[in-house]
């Protein structure tokens, strides 16, 4: 590989103009600078005295992170350790999983006071959904298509890492998920890459707040770079192969979007890309990350990532360490490797010391630009404290990014939900009714579920003794119930569970006695958060755990009104509960203020207006399921909910045993009040091509809307605008997302919403692996789900 110098003014070479094919008319441009922090001429002055005054083993203790804390990997390495020796002598680039002052401060003193050059360390951790106020999970965040709630979350978790001694986080993950059967889809923002990229800017900003030395900023590490989010049959770690076409404009988006916003650090992930480990990519690495974004920053490798590459077979280990090293990631996390054979190799001149020069520049970079140089250690203030204003700022991100599935009227009545404040008793049941860790989700590492509020407690306060409870089943069944109290993956603490093998009929048994009792039952089901979200959980089946289902059937039969509530990281199969269940409410794992916020919304103090963010299967077979998919030559119609009874209801893209379509589709989520949409306008008809290229990045035409509240109670929509390319060089998806906009719209209120669209919405990426913009016409669809069918069109002209 050719190591860069730091900043030249670096050409992107011309783009190739092929007869027929236009491409953004971008002439000799100069390197994109995504975060100027890291590229300023005088961090990089301070960057390079250091560097001139370093050893080679200096150089190499940069490269390195160790956990000295817990564990969120396999192993637990840090015992076998000597911490304190390795800090003194300049070891250690960084450390992770270490969150209290005290400890940071500690090992900073031993880096800042007893080496040679006293370089501060570099603490890290995941802070993935809040720090110490744990706030709903990502998918979750997303579900409220409100990137200032994704801000919210971010520079509220800032605030408190650093506090803690942590200056960089482990956040945003970005991977665009579309197979729920990936366990690690609880982090993402779901199944779209407009969406993914909007929320993805978000994060980073409200992590890094535009000047990472400020006491309320830290860095993200952008991951897991990349396309970890589409292993192969859904499995963890698993290998990813897809074309470039697809990588490029699907997959690296939401990195690229979040790059551009300034993020100063990524993750290399575990998996293979077509073949390539990407911890060891010099494709995705060094000429998407470094040569075409002009990422300043440093790469990080996953935990054990660098080592894993023996697993994969491409070397041994000072082989795999030099290919990582060389391909462009820069620190290894929890690898042993880049501290113990990179020294060796370059002293036998296997790899040129610009090459390690290269990776301590990213690192340093980082560091100064945190101003680790001058404020070195955390303040040892008093201990973290929920306060009612973060409750309050907790809640109200939770109430946002609740989906309302489904709102059946009653017969000769309205919808089941709103519940009226008059109803006499309401009995709530379920595993997820009174279980403050579950609420808080996967990796909230650093949350207190004693900080957690349930349904149970929330609707006690609101109904006293009109409301009942019966816990109805745990969330697994026999022996395997007793796990989740053995087990706990990431830190924190949890209330005791009982340990005792739960008799599912007995207790489901109790469950139908107090659903009779009731006049409508809240139903709290979902998916065990520790063994089944997450990291290394994925699942063949996308049902209820343990007894879930049994107890949904039996309380249903008492022919009381349910309302299910689902708390659950992923989309679950929901098929039964939609046809049985009047009233379907997607939670989530709301986090620490989950039973007020849900309370509001079943009662209509708040109007939900959550929308998902990853369509909802109907069976697991589908999977991987998302709405933009490309055409097939025999696209399924008709009623596929029947065996076919002809050849043309046979013959197309379709299964045998299962309908194409989602049970609830992305974007999709009701309200207790109704939008109307008008039809939508373009405007201008016609767009010359050369007037599209022309405007570069900026809007070329405005589709506009107007959109109403027809109902009776005011409430907030996100209106989504969707396009297709009906007649591209390549074959274009069926539907994709360009724009969205929240509008809260009083009862009888109308509103214009505009959606500019320019080169970056309307371009895909040709033959040529080029962004590229054709004589077509667009369809264009605006509404409150990807089904939506207010339509309009845009002919881009020769
Ligand atoms: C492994 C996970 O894949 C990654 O997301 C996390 O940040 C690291 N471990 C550190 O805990």
């Amino acid at each position: 590989m050719i190591p860069f110098s730091i900043h030249p003014l670096r050409s992107l070479l011309p783009l190739l103009i092929l007869p027929g094919v236009a491409v953004l008319a971008i002439p000799a441009q100069t390197r994109p600078v995504p975060n100027p922090q890291l590229a300023s001429s005088a961090l990089n002055a301070r960057v390079e005295a250091l560097l001139k005054q370093m050893t080679l083993d200096e150089k190499i203790g940069q490269l390195t992170q160790y956990s000295a804390g817990f564990a969120t990997g396999p192993g637990s390495g840090a015992s076998n350790q000597r911490w304190d020796e390795m800090a003194a002598a300049g070891q250690v680039g960084s450390f992770l999983n270490l969150a209290d002052p005290a400890a940071t401060n500690h090992y900073q003193h031993l880096a800042v006071e007893k080496t040679r050059l006293h370089i501060p360390i570099l603490f890290g951790m995941d802070v993935i959904h809040g720090h110490r106020t744990t706030f709903p999970i990502p998918l979750a965040v997303a579900a409220s298509w409100n990137p200032a709630a994704a801000e919210t979350v971010a520079h509220t978790g800032a605030i408190e890492a650093r506090a803690d001694g942590i200056p960089w986080v482990f956040s945003p993950m970005v991977d665009i998920s579309r197979d729920a059967r990936w366990g690690r889809i609880v982090e993402s923002s779901g199944e779209d890459p407009y969406l993914g990229s909007a929320l993805a800017r978000a994060w980073v900003k409200g992590y890094q707040q535009d000047d990472l030395s400020r006491p309320d900023s830290v860095a993200v590490s952008v991951k897991h770079y990349a396309a970890y989010g589409a292993p192969i049959a859904g499995r963890d770690y698993n290998a990813v192969d897809m074309s470039e076409i697809l990588l490029r404009q699907v997959y690296l988006e939401p990195y690229r979007a979040a790059v551009e916003a300034g993020a100063a650090t990524l993750m290399s992930s575990f998996n293979t890309i077509n073949g390539v480990p990407a911890t060891a990519n010099p494709f995705t690495l060094n000429q998407v990350l470094r040569n075409e974004w002009g990422f300043d920053g440093m790469v990080v490798s996953d935990w054990g990532a660098v080592s894993e590459l023996i697993n994969h077979g491409i070397g041994d280990g000072p082989t795999v360490a030099r290919k990582a090293l060389e391909a462009g990631v820069d620190m290894d996390m929890e690898g042993y490797l880049f501290g113990t054979v990179i020294a060796p190799q370059v002293r036998a001149g296997k790899i040129p010391e610009s090459v390690v020069d290269e990776a301590v520049r990213r690192v340093l970079r980082v560091k100064f630009a945190l101003g680790l140089f001058e404020h070195p250690y955390a303040p040892e203030g008093p201990a973290y404290k929920v306060t009612p204003e973060l409750r309050a700022t907790a809640r109200q991100v939770a109430e946002e990014t609740f989906v309302l599935l489904k709102n059946d009227p009653l017969q000769g009545g309205g919808p089941l939900l709103p519940l009226s404040s008059k109803t006499e008793k309401v009995a709530l049941i379920g595993p997820m009714a009174d279980n403050q860790r579950e609420m808080l989700g996967a990796w909230a590492v650093s949350g207190s579920a004693r900080d957690a509020v349930t349904l149970r407690t929330a609707l006690a306060e609101r109904l006293g003794n009109r409301l009942l409870y019966a816990q109805g089943c745990n969330l697994l069944s026999g022996d395997d119930a007793n796990m989740v109290k053995r087990v706990h993956f990431a830190g924190g603490d949890r209330p005791d569970i009982p340990f005792s093998i739960p008799d599912d009929a007995k207790t489901i048994a109790e469950a139908i006695q107090t659903a009779k009792q009731a006049d409508v039952v809240i139903l709290a089901l979902g998916e065990p958060t520790d063994w089944m979200e997450g990291e290394a959980s994925s699942r063949a089946t996308l049902s209820f755990t343990g007894a879930q289902q049994q107890l949904m059937e039996a309380v249903a039969a008492t022919g009381k009104p349910v309302i299910l509530v689902v708390l659950a990281g992923r989309p679950l199969e929901l098929k039964w509960a939609a046809q049985h269940v009047p009233a379907i409410l997607q939670a989530w794992s709301p986090g620490i203020e989950a039973g007020p916020a849900l309370a509001r919304v079943l009662f209509g103090d708040v109007n939900p207006s959550g929308k998902l963010p990853v369509s909802l299967p109907r069976s697991v077979g589908q999977e991987p399921l998302y709405y933009a998919q490309l055409p097939t030559g025999r696209p399924a119609h008709g009623d596929l909910s029947h065996l076919p009874r002809e050849a043309g209801e046979k013959f197309m893209s379709r299964y045998m045993d299962e309908q194409n379509s989602a049970l609830f589709p992305f974007g999709w989520g009701l309200s207790y009040t109704r939008f109307t949409y008008s039809q939508p306008t373009v405007s201008r008809a016609q767009l010359p091509l050369g007037e599209l290229l022309a405007a570069g990045r900026k809007p070329a035409v405005t589709v506009s809307v107007d959109v109403k509240n027809s109902g009776s109670v005011a409430g907030t929509e996100v209106v989504q605008l969707y396009i297709r390319n009906t007649a591209a060089s390549l074959s274009q998806p069926v539907r994709e997302l360009k724009g969205f906009a929240r509008v809260t719209l009083a009862p009888g209120e109308s509103m214009r919403v505009d959606f500019p669209l320019g080169f970056d919405e309307l371009n895909f990426y040709n033959a040529e692996v080029k962004r590229t913009v054709e004589p077509t016409t667009y369809k264009i669809w605006v509404g409150g789900s990807s089904l939506a069918e207010a339509e309009t069109e845009l002919k881009v002209t020769e």
